[in-house]
């Protein structure tokens, strides 16, 4: 008996007012849809996930398309037993049947797997939680004995219905069996002219099947997202867990209210993030880095005691030991810094490797680049890596100094040692422990007048 997980997706989402289907929207950068899928792979790993979708389809597919799931389509949106009835022929009887929801993005695993693991093999199971504001929602019915009964519609409650605070959150745990039966008797009598999936628990009730509810730890966790101002609230939610998850495992957040993750970090003790840091994609950080203020960490690799400063940018990069970035960097894909770099301020560093202990402190930029140890890359040093139609590779071997304002023709070596003049212009071979320059040479015109102007000035000299 496995258990098959359905998300239900097929809905506009007209208040986004967005040409984007509503589950596509980010949050914490990745699809709303996508958080479902990934709790419902690790909820239910026997099976592959069913997302029923409607609108927009050929857009979310496609946008969707990496994603291992099985789109089933829902032509018309009369309703959430409707949709679920259109994935009922990809499901076997004997399967139990997890009922989630595209937009809502932060069911967790562990309520669902209380969900799983509490609710008995013939039994339907649903979560539920209490809500201060529960409008919206369907309300739970239950009897003096504390027995759910069924659920009503907010639109079809009663004044009395309607002051009940514990809420259907729309996510069941249900045996695919009871569903071939029950689906296709839901009937759309109702104020929204719906096929509603909440009759299934009338029909529980009516034939003795017991239902079995259990809460979620946080309430967020079943908060669908309808409009853009719930979706900033969600997400809000999100970085808040994210960053007390860091904070317990060893970092100081200046400000656990200003960082934003987006994407999975794994860090070390010692960690410090100033505030206002973004950390996106797949991100490591090493024990005893400082994160300065302001600064962008992408899909990057930082090993023990880096030093970020503040403003900078790193993306696709990896940075070994103890190296020294920013303020105001910007290191690009496919970088590498050996131990003890400095990549300084207004240094911009594209698919480069910089060896042990170099240093491009100032105003520089260095791109397809090989850069040997302890290499001293002066203030204005720029790579000419582009011809207009190929990229060509600069070398510059150990212990080389480039001097101020030298622009580095590539394809171009500068051998180990090499000390090249400032103000040079490198467009050929530079040898190992010599000094190369390329630059006019100098000249002062003994006899030259500055010109002057015709009238006195003020002051009558
Ligand atoms: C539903 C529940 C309500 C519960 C609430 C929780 C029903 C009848 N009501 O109400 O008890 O409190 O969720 O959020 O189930 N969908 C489709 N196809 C459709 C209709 C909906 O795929 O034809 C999808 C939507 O994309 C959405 C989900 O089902 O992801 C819920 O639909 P929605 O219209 O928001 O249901 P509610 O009226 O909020
Ligand atoms: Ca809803």
């Amino acid at each position: 008996m496995a258990i098959q997980a359905v998300i239900l997706a097929a809905g506009q989402g007209k208040r986004m007012h967005s040409s984007l289907p509503k589950v596509m929207h980010a949050l914490a950068g990745r699809p709303l849809l996508a958080h479902v899928i990934q709790t419902a792979e690790t909820a239910a790993p026997a099976s592959v996930p069913i997302v029923v979708y409607g609108h927009l389809g050929d857009l979310l597919r496609e946008k969707m398309g990496r994603y291992n799931v099985r789109w089933v389509e829902q032509k018309q949106q009369s309703g959430t037993g409707h949709a679920l009835l259109q994935a009922l022929p990809e499901i076997a009887a004997p399967d139990q049947v997890l009922v989630l929801y595209g937009d809502v993005p932060l069911i967790s695993l562990p309520t669902l797997k209380k969900l799983i693991d509490t609710t008995p093999a013939n039994a339907v199971g649903m979560v539920t939680a209490r809500l201060a504001q529960p409008a919206g929602y369907g309300r739970i019915k239950r009897d003096q004995h504390g027995r759910i009964t069924g659920i009503v519609e907010e639109k079809d409650a009663s004044e009395q219905e309607r002051a009940i605070t514990e809420i259907n959150s729309g996510i069941y745990l249900i045996p695919a069996a009871f569903l071939h039966k029950w689906l296709p008797a839901i009937r759309n009598d109702n104020a929204q002219k719906e096929h509603y999936l909440t009759d299934v628990i009338t029909f529980a009730v009516r034939e003795n099947i017991a239902v079995h509810a259990v809460q979620p730890d946080y309430h967020e966790e079943i908060l669908g997202v309808n409009d853009r101002a719930q979706l900033a609230h969600l997400e809000r939610f999100y970085q808040r867990r994210m960053a007390e998850t860091l904070m317990r495992q060893g970092v100081t957040l200046y400000d656990p209210a200003r960082l934003d993750v987006r994407g999975e970090v794994e860090t070390g003790r010692d960690v410090i993030i100033d505030v206002n840091v973004i950390l996106e994609g797949r991100v490591v950080i090493g024990d005893g880095c400082v994160i300065g203020a302001n600064s962008i960490l992408r899909d990057a690799t930082l090993g023990k005691g880096v030093e970020v400063r503040p403003d900078s940018i790193i993306d696709g990069a990896v940075i070994a030991a103890d190296c020294v970035i920013g303020p105001f960097a910007r290191i690009r894909p496919g970088t590498t810094l050996a131990e003890k770099a400095h990549v300084g301020n207004f240094v911009e560093v594209k698919n480069s490797q910089i060896g042990a202990g170099s240093k491009a402190n100032h105003l520089s930029y260095i791109g397809d680049s090989e850069v040997g140890k302890h290499v001293n890359i002066g203030a204005g040093t720029i790579t000419c890596n582009y011809d207009g139609v190929n990229k060509h590779k600069t070398t510059i071997e150990d212990d080389a100094f480039i001097g101020s304002n030298t622009a580095l023709v590539a394809p171009v070596t500068i051998a180990a040692g090499a000390t090249i003049g400032a103000g040079s212009t490198i467009t050929q071979h530079a040898p190992a422990h010599k000094l190369t320059l390329a630059r006019a040479a100098q000249t002062t015109l003994e006899n030259w007048q500055r010109p002057r102007k015709k009238t006195a000035p003020i002051d009558g000299k």
